[in-house]
């Protein structure tokens, strides 16, 4: 209760959409406690002038996260705010960017779906027997992520984030950190999973980086930090994936290796990677070897004029149209990597491209070592 020493002002903002056709704002004038948090003046209205008000809140210690708030135009938990920084006239609204159930109660439904669309649990290929014991993390591993565990679901990073002003469809920053503290836990196997969902539409790269999320954080989650963490995680991953058949994942032994021929499939897919990564390192060779002068470059076309290399860069070239007969043919449900919202262009248009630029460079190695151009 007040000690009626201060008076403040409270310009709430009230719907009730069995009446209000649009929010109004209701004003209270009321004594108030110089220790008291916003939280302790809307209980007061609430208990002691106007029953009808709504707001939700539950822990009173900045813990359930249930009590967030426009204060003054700010994204805040009102539990965690002392009254004693504002002005005579505080302005209290429901969060921004939610619709609002009634006063200053809003939909939650929505931000809670975009938390699940990060598979925010630990995704295990094999789960351990029981008797296998606990998986042990050491406090370093721990450490990796604890930061982003933080989170209480308050929304107030959703409230702040000009990006889920206008995309309303933009998975936002608590649900990405989420994610991304699940990718970071050593006992995790699922971060390939998510950097899917990070690459789809409405995910890590809708972020314009305002950073305005960290900065209105209750719990130092910085959660604008996982995002760009993971859009960073997101581009490795669609490196890899162009690079390395299946993203470079381990194949799955099956029981009954290593007599089957689904497995030897698999594992031929992915040595064909490894022919890629050998091609690359010979071309970045042939690079350098051009700009060091006309002696080196000789030596090179020297010493690769010989049937092992135009044999390596024929299987190579074997290995591509097995990887894209597999990749494209085999699996309906594969798609061709793509970033954020740039649609990639058919799956055929890219094989055909693909299997142009390898017989092209394959012809003019070829002209080359034999001697034909220089
Ligand atoms: S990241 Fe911070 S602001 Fe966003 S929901 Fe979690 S605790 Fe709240
Ligand atoms: S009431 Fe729980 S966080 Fe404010």
């Amino acid at each position: 209760m007040s000690d009626g020493h201060q008076k403040k002002t409270f310009v709430i903002t009230r719907f009730d959409p069995d009446q209000d056709e649009a929010p109004r704002k209701q004003s209270y004038e009321i004594p108030v406690h110089p220790d008291w948090k916003v939280l302790d003046a809307l209980n007061f209205i609430k208990d002691e002038i106007d029953a009808t008000l709504s707001h939700r809140w539950s822990c009173r210690m900045a813990v359930c996260g249930s009590c967030g708030m426009m204060v003054d135009g700010e994204p805040r938990l009102t539990c965690k705010e002392a009254l004693s920084q504002y002005g005579d006239t505080v302005d209290v609204a429901p969060l921004a960017n939610f619709p609002v159930v009634r006063d200053l109660v809003i939909e939650a439904d929505g931000f809670m779906e975009k938390l699940t669309h990060v598979k925010p649990w630990i995704i295990r290929a094999k789960e351990l027997a029981v008797e296998e014991g606990p998986m042990r993390q050491s406090p370093g591993e721990l450490e990796e992520f604890k930061q982003f565990s933080m989170c209480i679901n308050c929304m107030l990073c959703y409230s702040a984030c000009p990006v889920v002003a206008n995309e309303p469809e933009f998975i936002g920053p608590a649900a990405i950190a989420l994610g991304h503290r699940y990718s970071l836990d050593s006992r995790d196997e699922g971060a390939a999973e998510r950097n899917k969902v990070f690459r789809g539409e409405g995910s890590v790269f809708s972020c314009s980086f305002a950073n305005e999320c960290s900065e209105v954080c209750p719990k130092h989650v910085d959660p604008a930090a996982a995002v760009n963490q993971a859009k960073l995680n997101a581009v490795i991953d669609w490196a890899t994936d162009l690079v390395l058949p299946r993203g470079g994942e381990p194949p799955q032994l099956p029981d009954h290796f290593p007599f089957s021929g689904r497995y030897l499939a698999y594992t031929l897919f992915d040595l064909t990677g490894i022919l890629y990564l050998l091609l690359g390192f010979l071309v970045l060779c042939a690079v350098w070897s051009l700009g060091s002068g006309e002696a080196v470059w000789n030596d090179m076309l020297e010493r690769h004029r010989n049937i092992f290399y135009l044999g390596f860069h024929a299987i190579a070239l074997v290995g591509l149209i097995f990887v894209g007969i597999r990749f494209f043919g085999f699996f309906p449900k594969a798609q061709p990597p793509r970033v954020g919202p740039v649609k990639p262009p058919p799956k055929g248009v890219i094989l055909v491209g693909l299997y142009a630029l390898w017989i092209g460079v394959t012809v003019c190695l070829s002209i080359v070592l034999a001697g034909g151009v220089f």
